[in-house]
């Protein structure tokens, strides 16, 4: 168990999006809802079984009047588990740290979609201002004693360093990276490159998903920093202190979710989809579900929908498309640019080929909870996650979880650090709009036997390698590293469950 192996540490989650925030509704109450965010849904079950504190950065517009004192509110509000604590930002400071330095910057220059990223002199100036705000967040609530900081993302590549320094040495850093790490030319761009990894190197583990990202940041520091880099044991040495790079690819609660989809909460909601979008009854469906954002392909999604319209005449009326796209970030122009590129190819292939009793897309750009999306996922026929790049992409893993019947097809881009972990799904380039039209071809023509052999073969492994199973091995590596004992045999970690289901 988690507080054995803490040894009297405290636990410590820290990320930019909290996982739980308090909005004022139109009437004047207040809602506490559930952020669109991959790494916040990974993260939620193991501060369940952990307990401890989450620092994150309280955005919502009625997040300071629901703290107390210490700016602390304990979570879920239905069943408290765990403690927010929130860090306020002023919107200039966010304007530079998150918009600006995170995802005007590290966010496209990391995913490599030829979006070109934006370095602003001032936002790295709020970067480092906002990530000094989080140190002493961290520092209050270690409050002197011994500590065990997991830090989540590429909004604090300074943290690590200033932990360091800041706590002489009380806390141990592990750091999670959930979007990919480009390769050493890519990096080359950073203005303050140097730096940056200098910051990264606070850590005493930092892991990305898969080892190609690994492998990209040690060729990174090498080629940037005065640093020792050990490729073959995957550590670089700096100043006299060791960061292990390993990979730990994410994944879901599977046993929660399928337990969930199976509820009746979820097959009233298919009800409530069947009342909203009439159109649907007697036709196929196919369906995607994401933030709106440049990287998950949504134009060249709906581009291959028509490309499939335009090829195979015979399924026209026959299949109708629910995209829902949750709208992110949207003060920026690379986003609304975006959004303005997936509306106008919705409205495109609607007006070519949509009658006056079917449509072939629906797109919308809402939030929704759970239970929607649950039944949404059993619904699909076929499933699409189509990103232009991906650290891991846990909605592809939690379609697998909604599918108890084991019946739907998934289509996912090998650009996803999911495709590694799931072979049997339809593996698309999403650039190529022919090959995302062949692969809805192929998801509607498949036997529901063949189906099943790869959705059983899907759950399977979703089930094993479930976010548990990722925290405890994390875990468990950091621990080693702080007892310098030996790490080589790192599968022995399968062993020993650190976290409880
Ligand atoms: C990705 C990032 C997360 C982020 C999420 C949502 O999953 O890795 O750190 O929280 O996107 O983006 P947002 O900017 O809304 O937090």
């Amino acid at each position: 168990m988690i507080e054995s192996r803490l040894n009297g540490r405290k636990f410590i989650v820290v990320s930019n999006r909290e996982p739980f925030m308090h909005r004022r509704k139109e009437q004047g109450t207040v809602e506490c809802i559930r952020p669109a965010s991959g790494m916040a849904t990974a993260l939620h079950p193991i501060m369940m079984a952990s307990g401890g504190t989450w620092i994150a950065h309280g955005a919502g517009d009625a997040d300071r009047e629901t703290v107390d004192a210490q700016d602390c509110v304990m979570v879920p509000p239905e069943a408290p588990g765990y403690k927010l604590r929130r860090v306020w930002l002023e919107p200039e400071l966010e304007r530079g740290f998150y918009y600006g330095l995170s995802n005007e910057g590290l966010w496209p220059l990391c995913h490599i979609t030829f979006t070109r990223p934006e370095f602003r002199p001032q936002d790295w100036q709020a970067y480092k201002e906002a990530n000094r705000i989080f140190a002493e967040a961290v520092l209050r609530e270690v409050d002197g004693e011994r500590a065990l900081v997991f830090i989540q993302d590429y909004h604090f590549c300074l943290l690590p360093r200033m932990l360091r320094e800041m706590s002489g040495g009380k806390i141990v850093c592990a750091h999670f990276w959930h979007i990919p790490w480009p390769n050493r030319e890519v990096f080359r761009a950073f203005p303050w490159g140097e730096e940056l990894l200098d910051g990264l190197l606070g850590n005493d583990l930092l892991s990305f998903h898969v080892h190609y990202h690994c492998q990209n940041f040690l060729d990174t520091v090498d080629r940037t920093l005065e640093a020792r880099v050990d490729t073959d044991r995957s550590e670089i040495s700096k100043g006299g202190h060791v960061t292990r790079v390993r990979p730990f690819p994410i994944s879901i609660d599977f046993a929660e979710d399928s337990r969930k989809a199976a509820s009746p909460k979820v097959k009233a909601a298919t009800s409530l989809w069947h009342q909203k979008l009439p159109g649907l009854k007697g036709r196929k469906l196919g369906a995607s579900i994401e933030r709106l954002d440049y990287s998950k392909g949504i134009p060249q999604r709906i581009h291959g929908l028509e490309y499939f319209f335009a090829s195979h005449p015979e399924w026209r009326e026959k299949v109708c498309f629910v995209q829902i796209a949750v709208p992110s970030r949207d003060n920026l122009s690379s986003y609304r640019a975006e959004q303005e590129a997936v509306d106008a190819a919705v409205e495109r292939i609607n007006s070519r080929y949509g009658t006056a009793e079917w449509q072939p897309v629906h797109l919308l750009k809402e939030h929704h909870g759970p239970d929607a999306m649950m039944a949404l996922h059993q619904m699909a026929d076929f499933f699409m996650v189509n990103s232009l790049h991906d650290g891991m992409n846990l909605v592809a893993k939690e379609f697998v979880a909604s599918r108890n019947d084991e019946h739907g097809v998934l289509i996912l881009s090998k650009f996803t650090g999911a495709s590694r972990e799931l072979p049997q799904a339809l593996t698309i380039n999403p650039y190529a709009i022919e090959e995302i039209a062949t692969a809805i071809e192929a998801a509607l023509a498949m036997p529901l036997r063949r189906q099943q052999q790869r959705m059983r073969l899907m759950r399977d492994q979703v089930a094993h390698q479930n976010v548990y199973r990722w925290a405890g091995r994390l875990l468990m590596t950091l621990f080693r590293v702080e007892h310098l004992e030996d790490d080589d045999d790192e599968h022995s970690l399968e062993a020993e469950p650190v976290i409880e289901e």
